[in-house]
């Protein structure tokens, strides 16, 4: 038998609200419900995204993957359960910690919305220089590090409106991970892109799931990108930067959850998910399976 006593008093006393060591979680859904109106989302749902890797939510349009996120910033508030981050209960935080929690939450909204009077570099560091107080030599080094990352550090006098959408949506992502958050969460990130420019942005999603130390979830409702990413690796060799096609190991490290008529209805690998012999999985896959 474990002593769940101590594993807790454990925690309580390292301060920090933290998860235990044994299974450190950067989200825990328990038992959430939730709807607009009598419009129900979510029902009695429960699921975990463990600290480190990635964690794909897929599912269609409106069935709820954009609530799910909301909920996890506490911009939603659930009708019944438990909604942890970072082991942290966030479903009845008051709205001044929530700020606080969110400081070490980069999103990736899916309209990304670039502020159109500041330069590239302005954008990505807004939350460095406005809100963080970041020192400003520290800020500038910081932006030109995130922006070299996503392949655009040549870019950063330039205007939201002098770069083409998947500029837009690199710059984005730059924001979102400037401040280095902990956890970040990726809103549909490829939703109007062109096949080519999509891909650009899934070997992002790649990268900063391999190279940095972030946990991420990502959204989306397209298995393509979905699979892509989880099948995918970023590798450096001589200085170069490669995203090369992962074994099926690297693979198995990438969760993925459907999200499907109010609850979770599926949870595993991408090549489980493949593989399955669920009517709605398949009918679901089949719509969106190669040739894409
Ligand atoms: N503020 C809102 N008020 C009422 N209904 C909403 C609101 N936001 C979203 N919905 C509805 O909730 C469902 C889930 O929305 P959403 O989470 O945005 O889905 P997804 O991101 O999976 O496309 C959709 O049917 C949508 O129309
Ligand atoms: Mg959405």
């Amino acid at each position: 038998m474990d002593h769940p006593s101590a594993t807790a008093d454990a925690a309580a006393s390292s301060g920090a609200a933290s998860t235990s060591a044994a299974a450190p979680c950067a989200v825990e859904f328990e038992h959430v419900s939730f709807a607009f109106d009598d419009h129900v989302i979510l029902r009695d749902v429960s699921f975990r995204v463990p600290t480190g890797g990635m964690t794909v939510i897929l599912g269609a349009s409106g069935t709820g993957k954009s609530t799910v996120l909301k909920l996890i910033l506490g911009l939603l508030r659930p009708d019944a359960g438990t909604i942890l981050v970072n082991g942290q209960r966030v479903d009845q935080m008051p709205e001044h910690d929530l700020l606080q929690l969110r400081g070490d939450v980069g999103m990736l909204f899916q309209e990304t919305a670039l502020f159109d009077s500041l330069t590239v570099a302005e954008n990505v560091g807004y939350r460095l220089y406005e809100e963080m107080h970041t020192p400003i030599d520290e800020a500038d080094a910081r932006v030109a590090e995130v922006l070299g990352f996503v392949g655009l550090a040549d870019l950063q006098k330039r205007m939201p409106s002098e770069l083409s959408g998947g500029q837009r949506r690199r710059v984005a992502i730059a924001r979102a991970i400037a401040s280095r958050p902990s956890l970040l969460l990726f809103d549909d990130p490829t939703t109007g892109l062109d096949p080519v420019t999509a891909t650009s942005v899934d070997d992002e999603v790649v990268k900063l799931r391999d190279l940095e130390n972030v946990t991420s979830i990502l959204v989306t409702h397209q298995i393509r990108d979905a699979y892509y990413v989880a099948t995918h690796e970023a590798v450096k060799h001589n200085g170069d930067l490669d995203i090369v096609p992962a074994g099926e190991e690297k693979t198995a490290h990438t969760r993925f959850l459907v999200l499907h008529d109010t609850r979770i209805y599926f949870e595993g690998t991408a090549n489980e998910l493949l593989a399955s012999e669920d009517a709605f999985l398949k009918e679901f896959l089949f719509m969106t399976l190669p040739p894409w």
